[in-house]
Parts: C-alpha cells; sequence; structure tokens
C-alpha cells in the first residue's frame, strides 16, 4: 500500500524521543539472565524488541508487559532449553546479541527471521562463538536459520572484530560471562557502548582503556559473573529522533524539539557533522542521567545547509544514519560524499544502492560507491514526486517520508508497515510537528 508524505509550509512542535532500540534489546536480555525482577519503563515497543522479549520467554525468564512501555522481568539467572523456534522477524541486534548471551547455556535453539534477516551475515558472531566453544550449524555455514548448541563453560578469548560493530563485541561479552577464564574485546574503532554501561549498571565488573592515544579500545570482562536485576527507564532513541529533527532542519519554516535524547559520543555523529559540519541550526539542553547514559533535549530549526565530506571515522557512531543524512544533503547546498561505510551493504537492505535510489527518483544527483555515496545537494527543496521502493528498510521509510515533508513535490513509499520495528508511533509523531502523511487510499 502506497503512503504519501505531502510538502508543509513549517515543521513546528515538540515530542518525546521513543526509547532507544539498542537499550531496549539489551535491557531485556540482561535482565533475562539475571536472577530476580527487573522492571523498566519507556521501553521501545517495536517489533524488534518485542521479538527479543519472545525469545526471552521463550528461553525461560517471565516477560511481562505492565503498561505503556513499562515492562516487567523475572530472570532465572540462567536460560532454559526453548521448546520452539526463537523467531527474531527483522531484527539483527535481537539476534545477534542473543546467540552470545545463549552459547554459555547447555541447550539447543533455532534462531529464524524474515527473509532480509535471513539473508544477513551471521558469520560474524558464529566465527567467535565457535572459538568458545559453542557450536553453531548455520544455512551455508553464514545465515539464519541456525541452530546453536550451547555450553556450560565456554573458553575465554581474545578477539579483534574485523569489522566495526558493536552487536559483535555485544555477543562475545554476553558469552563471556560464561566463559573460563577472562574475555577481552579490542575495537579498532569505538562502537555504541551501550552493553558494557548496562553490564557495569547489572553489577558485572568490566575493565575498558585505551591502547595508547587514538588506539584499540579494549574491553575485557572475568567470567562466571551473575547480573542482578536492573529497575530503570529506557532513554530515548538518537537515531529515531533523527528523523523529526530532520524535517525541522530542511522545513522553510522549522523549529522541532525531541525530549529525552540520548547523548552518547558513539552514537552522536550524526549531531556532530551536522551541527559541526553542515551549518545545521541544532541545539541541546541537558535533561538528566537514565540508565547510565546523558540524556538531552534536542533542538532543531531550518537554516542554510551545507554539503560536506564525512569523515570515515565518524561512521561507527552514525552507522544507522545514513539514509536520513541523504535526504539533509539533498536541500544542502553543494555536495555531501560519504565514504569508509561498506557496513551499510548488509543492513536491513543494501543501504547504499537503496539510499541512492531514494534520492533519485524523487530528482536528486547522487552517486554510489563501493563503500559510500555521493549526493549532489538541491540548495533547497528537491523536486520530490517519487514513489521510494523501501525494500522493507524502516529507516528507508521514514527517510523518504521525512524528505516529503519538504520537497517540492509529495514523496511517496510503497509500504510502511515495517517502521513498526523501531518507531511504532513514527506517523503520529511527525503528525504532531505538521507533517501529513496518507494512505493514498485513504
Ligand atoms: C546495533 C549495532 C549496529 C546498528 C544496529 C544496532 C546494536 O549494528 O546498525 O542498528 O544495538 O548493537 P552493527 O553492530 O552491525 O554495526
Amino acid at each position: 500500500m502506497v503512503w504519501t508524505s505531502h510538502p508543509v509550509p513549517r515543521i513546528v512542535g515538540q515530542i518525546r524521543a521513543p526509547g532507544d532500540k539498542s537499550c531496549s534489546h539489551r535491557a531485556l536480555i540482561l535482565a533475562s539472565l539475571a536472577k530476580g525482577t527487573s522492571t523498566f519503563s519507556g521501553m521501545l515497543e517495536g517489533d524488534d524488541v518485542l521479538r527479543t522479549a519472545g525469545a526471552c520467554r521463550a528461553l525461560g525468564a517471565g516477560v511481562e508487559r505492565l503498561g505503556v512501555g513499562r515492562w516487567e522481568v523475572i530472570g532465572r539467572g540462567g536460560f532454559l532449553a526453548p521448546s520452539a523456534a526463537l523467531d527474531f522477524g527483522n531484527s539483527g541486534t535481537g539476534s545477534r546479541l542473543m546467540m552470545g548471551a545463549v552459547a554459555g547455556f547447555p541447550i539447543d535453539a533455532r534462531f529464524i527471521g524474515d527473509e532480509s534477516l535471513s539473508g544477513r551475515p551471521m558469520g560474524r558472531i558464529i566465527d567467535p562463538l565457535t572459538a568458545m566453544g559453542a557450536k553453531i550449524d548455520a544455512s551455508d555455514g553464514q545465515r539464519l536459520p541456525l541452530v546453536l548448541t550451547g555450553r556450560e563453560r565456554l573458553s575465554a578469548i581474545d578477539y579483534a572484530p574485523p569489522k566495526a560493530s558493536a552487536q559483535v563485541k555485544s555477543a562475545v561479552l554476553l558469552a563471556g560471562l560464561r566463559a573460563e577464564g577472562r574475555t577481552v574485546v579490542r575495537e579498532a574503532s569505538d562502537t555504541r557502548d551501550h552493553t558494557e554501561r548496562m553490564l557495569r549498571a547489572a553489577g558485572a565488573e568490566l575493565e575498558i582503556r585505551r591502547e595508547g592515544p587514538g588506539g584499540p579500545r579494549i574491553v575485557s570482562l572475568e567470567g562466571g559473573q551473575a547480573l542482578s536485576p536492573l529497575q530503570t527507564a529506557i532513554p530515548g532513541d538518537p537515531s529515531s529522533a533523527a528523523f523529526p529533527i530532520a524535517a525541522g532542519l530542511i522545513s522553510a519554516d522549522g523549529n522541532v524539539l525531541v525530549e529525552g535524547v540520548m547523548s552518547n559520543d558513539t552514537r552522536s555523529g550524526l549531531y556532530d557533522v551536522l551541527a559541526a559540519r553542515m551549518g545545521a541550526v541544532i541545539g541541546a539542553d541537558e535533561a538528566g542521567d537514565v540508565c547510565g547514559e546523558r540524556t538531552i533535549d534536542l533542538h532543531a530549526s531550518s537554516g542554510g545547509l551545507k554539503g560536506t565530506d564525512v569523515p570515515p571515522r565518524t561512521v561507527p557512531s552514525m552507522i544507522d544514519e545514513f539514509p536520513i543524512l541523504a535526504v539533509i544533503a539533498a536541500f544542502a547546498e553543494g555536495e555531501t560524499r560519504v565514504s569508509g561505510a561498506e557496513e551499510l551493504r548488509v543492513k536491513e537492505t543494501d543501504r547504499i544502492a537503496a539510499t541512492v535510489d531514494m534520492l533519485r527518483v524523487n530528482g536528486v544527483e547522487a552517486e554510489a560507491l563501493d563503500d559510500g555515496f555521493v549526493v549532489q545537494g538541491c540548495g533547497g527543496p528537491p523536486p520530490g514526486g517519487g514513489v521510494v521502493e523501501t525494500r522493507h528498510d524502516h529507516r528507508i521509510a521514514m527517510s523518504a517520508l521525512v524528505m516529503g515533508t519538504a520537497a517540492q513535490s509529495p514523496v511517496a513509499v510503497d509500504d510502511l508497515s515495517m517502521i513498526e520495528t523501531s518507531y511504532p508511533r513514527f506517523v503520529a509523531d511527525m503528525a504532531a510537528i505538521g507533517a501529513e502523511i496518507r494512505d493514498v487510499a485513504a
């Protein structure tokens, strides 16, 4: 079903950021591994997170929704063999982190997912977990569906992930909790550190250090550590907040406030690039600490945007924000160039191809690179008028609909049901700041 975002004269208003997806997955998994009752507020209730909740339940935790965003998890201090397959739907994070968490228990668990997830590379998780002693039987050795046979006592490893990935780091650390000896992960580039922060909040002892200035970040933990239950709110998602913020920036008359956004250097790449390199009018007020994370109220208003070269070292801290960056770049003056981002090829879809196609079908000149893309900014509203093929990718769908709020003509998407995975209130929140997103049939 086609949905269309119509150009509107202004984007003004205030909304609250939905719960962070990364933190919501981690909260459920850590609480299920702990012994006792954890309670959470502000949990993201997107499909990806609900899949993780379902998997936690299947592995023996008591997981209950108490009210909007309020969840209780009763962990047994370990996992039981699930009687059915763990279905992670579209969720790379849920499936990959859970593989690490399950690996330290002597159970068989079958991991399945939708077509997109079944096409995504799992070798990056299979390799280190196999080295630690888990047995993983995957379709073509690399992909879901797979059966993971865990082991009571894994062996610790000293691992340098070949690609910057918080999911890989987290899976190894979660397995490391149940390993004999000290598990070490060496990251050439810093990736989001929510697992480390939340493990500490749950009472785990972790060492985090850097090998020389600018050198690899080294995270290590001793095996055999038990986790304590958590009582906490989940901070707001900076990746979701990027959509209303972008709408405020590209509008001819934009003024948007998004409350309670997590501010963490490992996630703030887009905002840093916008403020420091693209001339965006963006600011923040402190909003307090939540779950070991700083939060801010973010505001953005329209202003002269200019293109930039995104420094490759910034890529991991904005890895999910490239489709929306490309939309902002389309409104900016001059060229924007992204490189060093080949990981985008293996996200929910090939996000380099999908992003470039999204722009081109709306009259913006854009070119795909092996490891990024180049956008020729229109110095104002791009033509629009296209129907974007979303390829089941929530961030492509939301980016295209944001573009439609300020393009010369409406922008349509072929589907928006998958937005449920990360931002179920997207259409309502966008309407609250003035967007007009409508089902074409309506
Ligand atoms: C995530 C890590 C990132 C990111 C994903 C969420 C996480 O993936 O793209 O949306 O919560 O750990 P990679 O670890 O593959 O970079």
